[in-house]
């Protein structure tokens, strides 16, 4: 026997047993039908998603920027930065890489480093780098400036951005006051 033959009883055997499931079904039907107990339809108040809405906002409470920063850890900042060095430099006069230098950027007025071709969602900010504007922006730059061509997905621990906040200060800005530790 080749495979072949093989194949065309296998095939054969499988056809009678789908006959048999198809007569069972089909007899089931026939001889007792069964309606659903319950009405299917199901009205949707949009009350769920109200609530999940407010929890999401609740979890984002924690202790503010300027209580963040007041007991920020510079150190920890820096370590946070080995995420921006690959687009970033950060000493006086540094170079620009994919990204512009960052010495000194805390309240800096927005896209305005030498040398840099920004974006036009920078441009049109016309803003400050404060601190709540930097915290703003790492936390998810697309959000904050849409169409900024910073592809970076943004820190979403507010420590981590508060230490790094704390640690561009250091660079060039480290007389910047603190927000306030409410
Ligand atoms: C993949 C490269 C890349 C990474 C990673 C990156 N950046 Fe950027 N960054 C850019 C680019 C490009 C711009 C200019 C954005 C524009 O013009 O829209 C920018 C702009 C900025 C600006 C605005 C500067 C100014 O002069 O107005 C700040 C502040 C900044 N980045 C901080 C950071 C920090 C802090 C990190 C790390 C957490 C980081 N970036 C990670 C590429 C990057």
């Amino acid at each position: 026997m080749n495979s072949f033959e093989l194949n065309k009883i296998a095939g054969a055997v499988l056809g009678a047993a789908l006959a048999v499931v198809v007569v069972n079904a089909v007899a089931d039907i026939a001889i007792s039908p069964s309606y659903p107990e319950k009405v299917a339809y199901v009205i949707d108040t949009g009350k769920e998603d109200s609530s999940a809405a407010s929890t999401a906002v609740a979890a984002d409470d924690g202790p503010s920027l300027g209580a963040l920063l007041a007991s920020a850890d510079v150190g920890k900042g820096e370590k946070v930065f080995k995420k921006c060095s690959s687009c970033h430099t950060v000493e006086e006069g540094g170079k620009n890489k994919i990204g512009p230098n960052l010495y000194a950027v805390l309240g800096k007025q927005m896209a305005t480093h030498a040398g840099f071709s920004y974006s036009s969602a920078l441009t049109d900010m016309g803003a400050e780098w404060t601190y709540e504007n930097l915290d703003a922006f790492l936390k998810k730059p697309k959000d904050f400036a849409k169409g900024t061509k910073m592809s970076f997905a943004g820190l979403k621990k507010p420590t981590d951005r508060a230490n790094l906040i704390a640690y561009l200060r250091t660079l060039g800005t480290a007389d910047t006051p603190l927000p306030a530790a409410n």
